[in-house]
């Protein structure tokens, strides 16, 4: 694990308003990995004004409006390509679940990645931007029929099975069809993984994947192996997201390898593949110290070695699913703020022209964000500060607890740090609020690559 200290912070005293200092260039890609902010961010030193790729903010938000997503598209690179290079040995899937659209596709095609989506508007919007079929990895818990036949009539390079009705129903189709099913069997591990309870994805007690205790995964590799008409690659296994101890995954990796050993040995297969997923967490507050690629890439490539040459089988290929820590830290979310409430003795409401609808997590899994002026310098005293947005929803939370500068006033731009994953993807259109868009930053250009909703939008799925 990674010891580095981060220069923004959410309540423990660095105030992200104060100066230059908090927003330096990282020395090096691992140290970016652990950072909150995209690597081209920085507070102008005269009118403490954010820029990102070289522009300001202020300049931003007068061209594009707020609420807005803004990608550091040199940081997303960065990311892609520390990630590719720590695990030089394996494929990387970028999980396109924490933020996808065409111009990423796009990004990652140009970082050499792959792609894993879970949905069928997730693979077509992969397959209209050209990405190569035999690079996306297809997962989900209840492909429909429909999904399947699209995935195997593209030729997606694997499909992850993820139930026995999947692989009734992706054997008759794949045998209707006379296309070749490349799969992976997605194996409950069971292990408990340390993070929000809606992330946790392999204890026993939940929806995905063929239990490994119960001998559903066993089974399930017996039953394609004998049917003969999937062609088995391998074991799949994702333990949750947000994830920092990353005894999880080596746990992981030893069971899962644990059954590739049970199937040479009873089945005489060997199967090529591992998949060890994603959920590697990144920092939100300066509280959060995550691995590098380059820690991670070291620990599952020992424990993968070692415990192949304990059980004397073959090292699999490996691949893994960042999605987060590719994306989270590329973006921040631009609003302006509206309204200030100061309530005596307890702390101030600042509300800012979003919310809830662009930004879910705080609501959803008690996520901590921060939050700093980004607009002008000030040097008025910190004040204890809740960022709400507009909706009708005391719930309606983006920053739980933030120091910002007791003359925060309306009009001013707030910028919330590390919403690429999972912020936009899982946007809504409560209260009818148009969902905001990306922008790409590079080199001092800017680019929508998610146009805004409009109102028109809303009122266009209105029948009558
Ligand atoms: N692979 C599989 C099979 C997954 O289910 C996921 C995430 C990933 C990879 C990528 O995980 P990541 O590296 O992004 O953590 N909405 C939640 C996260 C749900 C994750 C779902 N699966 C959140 O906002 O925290």
């Amino acid at each position: 694990m990674s010891g580095r200290a981060h220069e923004a912070g959410a309540i423990h005293g660095d105030f992200g308003y104060r100066g230059p200092a908090w927003l330096r260039v990282p020395p090096d890609v691992n140290a970016l990995m652990t950072s909150l902010w995209p690597q081209t961010a920085r507070k102008g030193d005269d009118d403490g004004v954010l820029r990102v790729g070289g522009i300001p903010v202020t300049e931003l938000a007068r061209e594009f409006g707020t609420p807005a997503y803004f990608l550091d598209e040199a940081d997303f690179r960065a990311r892609c390509g520390a990630f590719k290079k720590a695990f030089d040995r394996a494929d990387v899937y970028y999980a396109g679940k924490a933020f996808l659209c065409k111009a990423v596709v796009r990004m990652l095609m140009g970082e050499d990645l792959s792609l894993d989506v879970c949905t069928g508007g997730e693979l077509a919007t992969a397959l209209s931007a050209g990405m190569a079929p035999a690079r996306i990895g297809f997962h989900g818990n209840n492909k429909s029929p429909r999904e399947l036949e699209r995935a195997l009539d593209a030729g997606v390079g694997r499909i992850i099975v993820d139930s026995f009705d999947e692989i009734d129903r992706l054997t008759s189709l794949a045998e209707r069809l006379g296309k070749p099913a490349r799969v992976m069997i997605r194996v409950t591990v069971g292990v408990e993984a340390h993070t929000h309870e809606f992330i946790a994805t392999a204890h026993e007690d939940q929806k995905f994947g063929f239990g490994l205790a119960s001998g559903a995964a066993f089974a399930a590799a017996e039953r394609i192996l004998r049917d003969g008409v999937l062609d088995l690659l391998g074991l799949h296994s994702h333990i949750g997201s947000q994830i920092f101890d990353a005894s999880g995954f080596e746990v992981s990796a030893r069971r899962v390898l644990g059954l590739h050993k049970r199937i040479l040995d009873e089945l005489g297969v060997q199967l090529p593949e591992l998949d060890l997923g994603g959920g590697f967490g990144i920092a939100y507050t300066s509280q959060d110290d995550p691995s590098t690629p380059d820690d991670l890439a070291e620990r599952m490539f020992k424990i993968v070695k070692d415990e192949c040459a304990v059980l004397q089988i073959r090292e699999p290929k490996l691949s893994v699913e960042p999605g987060r820590a590719i994306v989270g830290p590329s973006m921040f979310t631009l609003y302006e703020v509206g309204t200030v409430k100061p309530l005596d003795g307890l702390r101030t409401y600042v509300s800012v022209d979003g919310g809830m609808s662009d930004n879910i997590r705080t609501a959803l899994y008690d996520a901590a964000y921060s939050a700093t002026l980004a607009s002008r310098s000030s040097h008025a005293e910190p004040t204890l500060a809740r960022v709400v947005g507009k909706h009708c929803e005391a719930g309606d939370v983006v920053v739980k607890d933030e120091f910002l500068p007791s003359d925060i006033r309306p009009g001013d731009l707030l910028a919330v740090p590390g919403t690429g994953a999972y912020c936009r993807s899982m946007a809504s259109n409560y209260n009818h609020v148009p969902r905001p868009p990306v922008v790409a930053v590079r080199d001092g250009q800017a680019r929508v690559i998610v146009r805004r909703e409009t109102e028109a939008d809303l009122l266009a799925l209105d029948v009558g």
